[in-house]
């Protein structure tokens, strides 16, 4: 059985401050052990949610991180940095990083190699465009995306990392995959693990979907059979995330 996960991706929101007071409103109600919660948050917020989840089932995750070890890379963060924060995941390709910040396959690889070699989970993110979909190519991307960015992944390590499929049509327009969208992409998703490595990890890899859950969609979405969880962006950051938890 694979155990259901329920990640936050607040993205560049919430100060210390805010970041405190929505913990203190929601930690309680989402420190739940038979779903993995995860919170992923801006490096600045990482310390202080870490402190305020302390003696909770709630996890601690990065949106980003560099693949070198360290250096001259001003601005960027280490995974050294991040485990020595206590950070145990981190979303890694996400297609804002992709899009924004030409963040392309061959360094999502290495960030994911690099998280894997310190043991931080990565959330690697896949998806397609509005256009991409409309020219029936949704299977094939998510197909070129995983191939690459699993590159050297072994077997044991691919267990490890949980994949997010997010439509980009879907991230932050309210427009939602329908369920059976989202199921037939995630459940396609399984079947390239599957080809890529075998079928026991095809069958344990937790596959999430992204783009605009709601407390109002969460349940429908997460009830499908391939479909283990969601990787929430706007609803993550109200009370609303609560409810999508708990669906
Ligand atoms: P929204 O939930 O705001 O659509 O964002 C999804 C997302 O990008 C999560 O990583």
């Amino acid at each position: 059985m694979r155990k259901k996960v329920v990640a936050a991706n607040w993205k560049m929101n919430l100060t210390i401050e805010e970041s405190i007071e929505l913990l203190q409103k929601i930690k309680n109600h989402i420190n739940i052990d038979t779903k993995e919660v995860v919170l992923c948050v801006p490096f600045t917020n990482i310390y202080t949610c870490k402190e305020e989840t302390k003696n909770t089932n709630i996890h601690i995750g990065a949106e980003n991180l560099y693949f070198e070890e360290k250096g001259a890379y001003t601005g960027e963060i280490s995974s050294s940095m991040l485990l020595s924060l206590g950070v145990e995941y981190v979303i890694i390709g996400h297609s804002e990083r992709r899009q924004i910040f030409n963040e392309n396959d061959e360094m999502i690889n290495k960030k994911v190699l690099k998280a894997l070699s310190k043991n931080i989970y990565p959330i690697l993110c896949c998806g397609e465009t509005l256009e991409q979909r409309e020219k029936n190519e949704t299977l094939s991307i998510i197909k070129n995306q995983l191939s690459k960015d699993l590159i050297n992944v072994t077997k044991e390590d691919a267990m490890k990392i949980i994949i997010a499929y997010e439509p980009i049509w879907a991230i932050g327009t309210g427009k939602t995959a329908t369920s059976s969208q989202a199921e037939e992409v995630c459940k396609y998703t399984r079947e390239i693990i599957k080809e890529l490595y075998d079928k026991e990890v095809s069958e344990n890899v937790r596959i999430l979907y992204g783009g605009s859950v709601k407390a109002s969609n969460a349940k429908e979405i997460f009830a499908k059979e391939n479909i283990d969880g969601g990787l929430i962006g706007g609803a993550s950051l109200t009370e609303e995330f609560i409810d999508i938890v708990k669906a």
